[in-house]
């Protein structure tokens, strides 16, 4: 994830910009830069690897003073810290990037998703872009309109509006010496911005601001700040004029890192559009849709080493990624999977025959199950291969190849961003196997392992739609909380998420939920059925949308209460259900993603309504060690 840093005051601009930054260092980047303002123009001074070589270029005098310039009134830049998503990683690259006469200097963090069409357009104005990145698009755009004859407020907003996907950007004009602009767009990345009585501070994250300040704004989705020194304008992106609250950081670190939220299981919802952007990075070729998967190559390129079968082992929520990972790599690469419990696996002699990969699936990488399992198919002569979180943890040192979830640290015990981000780890895993086998999938006319990589551009901005303010989960709370059982319904690639949805209301509000495949029902839990019971149903428009929808009739029929996630817009299955949840349309292989956001929703709204410990729910770990 990467770090934005701006300053705006008295101070010195760059020492505080370099400090900010090294405060988000921990988040991870491949390289840094920084644009600071001074009386002839903006000084850009960019480098490879770690901030100590930002510093040293600093120190060498730089492209940029290593300090601002002192007869100016106040002293202003922007500073990142990158983590490539679109292009290599290489100093021209790196963030600061700039409009041609070098006026206009932006950071973004995050995946402008329309940036080849809008990169087609500014160069048919017969821009030359000097990086690989989608970011350049945007100094570009603000430089056009200012052309035009926008002011630089005005030109920045008509720039922001046309980025789609989720974005936090940030930018400064030489033209207007006193503002800083920084806008937020979905969810993959925040911005916190720090107020004194005669500076500002922006920030993605607060750790970058805490040495300075601890009087905060936290800017929503769709919301632009014209910040100035000392003080803050706040717009929606029409243009109307938003009020915000000002919170005040606590110096505990615990509520420091909670930030504007009540749970940590909250701010882990919240953030899985971030933490899903940090498990793209540098993975997929946005043009090319090509997938690299570095620490998982040998076992993916080498022919003797391509997997003619794979053996899922996990745990709880970890086995649900697995179950949806199945139809994942089923579908796109035509692997067969076989997904087991690790605590079945490890005693159920399973059959180890040539050519088979054991992929343990785990957040913690300590799970004894999962572990124990891994070790079988390892001591059998398997490939072992993990999905996990915990970087260097057991499962990490056990297996020959590791696709690393990359969700950052997870508190709540309850696993939320560490199924989203395992989920696309098997995404990209699938299409990485189709394309290095050359398998021709069949899931959409004209669809290759190709185009479904590049659909994952998409999935941040889907996912911060997801997670938009609903009342529709405080309602369901209020009216559901003392019902004692819960059925979840699902059918195909969503019915792991049945599975997860029944897991995650009984785990953190002690309420008894089954999941069922939908087409189960019929078999035994209809019984169940009568006018007290609430059944949740995933009834997106996938390919099987029809089936779900008799399902929904069956409920129905039998007076259960169906509360339906279906995709917006959908207005027929209004007409069915009794409530509905809303998800965005998303092509059909992605959609669990999608759907699994309202289940983590739910079950939160549910717990806290009951009063519940939402981020250590009695009896359980966050990891399982023993048997
Ligand atoms: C998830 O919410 C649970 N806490 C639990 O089911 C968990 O998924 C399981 O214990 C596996 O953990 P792991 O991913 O760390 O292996
Ligand atoms: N998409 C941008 C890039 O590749 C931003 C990356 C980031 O969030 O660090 O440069």
């Amino acid at each position: 994830m990467c770090g934005i840093i701006g300053y705006l005051g008295p101070r010195n601009a760059t020492s505080i910009i370099l400090n900010g930054l090294r405060r988000l260092e921990y988040r991870g980047y491949d390289s840094a830069g920084i644009a600071i303002l001074s009386n002839d123009g903006i000084h850009v001074t960019r480098a490879v690897g770690k901030l100590s070589n930002l510093e040293s270029r600093l120190q060498q005098g730089g492209d940029s003073p290593p300090f601002a310039t002192r007869d100016a009134p106040h002293s202003m830049g922007i500073g990142h810290t990158r983590w490539a998503t679109h292009g290599g990683v290489t100093e021209h690259n790196a963030h600061p990037h700039l409009n041609d006469a070098g006026t206009i200097a932006v950071i973004q963090n995050g995946i402008i998703e329309n940036f080849i069409e809008l990169k087609g357009e500014l160069q048919a104005e017969g821009i030359r872009f000097r990086s690989e990145t989608d970011t350049e698009v945007i100094p570009h755009l603000v430089d056009l309109y200012m052309k035009a004859g926008m002011p630089f407020v005005r030109a920045a907003f008509a720039a922001i509006v046309r980025l789609q996907g989720s974005n936090a950007v940030v930018m400064m004009s030489a033209q207007e010496p006193d503002k800083l602009i920084a806008a937020r767009l979905g969810n993959a990345g925040g911005i916190v911005i720090g107020i004194n009585p005669d500076e500002t501070f922006v920030a993605s994250d607060i750790p970058g601001i805490l040495d300075y300040t601890r009087n905060v704004i936290f800017l929503e989705d769709g919301e632009v700040a014209i910040a100035q020194a000392g003080r803050v304008s706040v717009y929606r992106l029409d243009g109307a004029p938003v009020s915000k609250q000002r919170h005040v950081i606590a110096w505990d670190p615990v509520s420091a890192e909670k930030g504007e939220y009540r749970h940590f299981m909250q701010k882990e919802i919240f953030e899985q559009a971030r933490a899903v952007t940090d498990t793209l990075r540098g993975r997929v070729n946005f043009e090319t849709g090509e997938v690299t998967l570095e620490s998982l190559e040998a076992g993916v390129k080498n022919a003797e080493k391509f997997p003619a079968r794979i053996h899922t082992v996990a745990c709880g929520t970890s086995k649900h990624a697995g179950l949806i990972g199945k139809f994942l790599i089923e579908r796109i690469a035509r692997v067969p999977v076989e997904v087991d419990y690790g605590s079945e696996y490890r005693y159920r002699d399973p059959l180890i025959e040539p050519g088979l990969a054991v992929l343990g699936i785990t957040q913690s990488g300590e799970t004894a199950d999962t572990l124990a399992a891994m070790s079988i198919g390892k001591a059998r002569g398997a490939q072992v291969w993990a999905i996990v979180n915990a970087i260097g943890s057991q499962a990490e040192r056990m297996a020959t190849g590791v696709i690393h979830m990359r969700a950052g640290p997870e508190i709540g015990v309850c696993s939320t961003k560490t199924f989203l981000t395992s989920i696309v780890d098997q995404y990209l895993l699938a299409c990485a196997l189709a394309q290095r086998a050359n398998v021709q999938t069949f899931e959409r006319s004209n669809a290759d392992p190709f185009s479904l990589a590049r659909d994952l551009a998409h999935l941040p901005g889907l996912i911060g739609q997801t997670l938009k303010p609903d009342p529709i989960y405080e309602v369901l709370a209020n009216y559901f909380h003392d019902r004692r059982h819960f059925l979840f319904l699902g059918r195909g690639i969503n019915y792991p998420i049945a599975l997860e949805g029944a897991l995650k209301l009984k785990e953190i509000s002690y309420i008894h939920a089954e999941g069922y495949p939908a087409g189960e029902m019929k078999h035994g839990p209809i019984a169940l059925i009568d006018e007290t019971m609430p059944v949740i149903c995933v009834a997106v428009q996938d390919g099987v949308y029809e089936k779900m929808i008799s399902q929904i009739e069956q409920v129905k029929a039998r007076g259960g209460i169906v509360i339906a996630i279906a995709t917006e817009g959908d207005g027929f299955i209004r007409q069915k259900a009794d409530y509905v949840i809303n998800v965005p349309a998303a092509p059909e292989l992605l959609t669990p993603v999608l759907t699994a956001i309202p289940m983590q929703r739910l079950a939160y709204e549910m717990a806290v309504r009951l009063g519940c410990d939402v981020d250590q729910p009695r009896n359980l770990a966050k990891s399982v060690t023993v048997e």
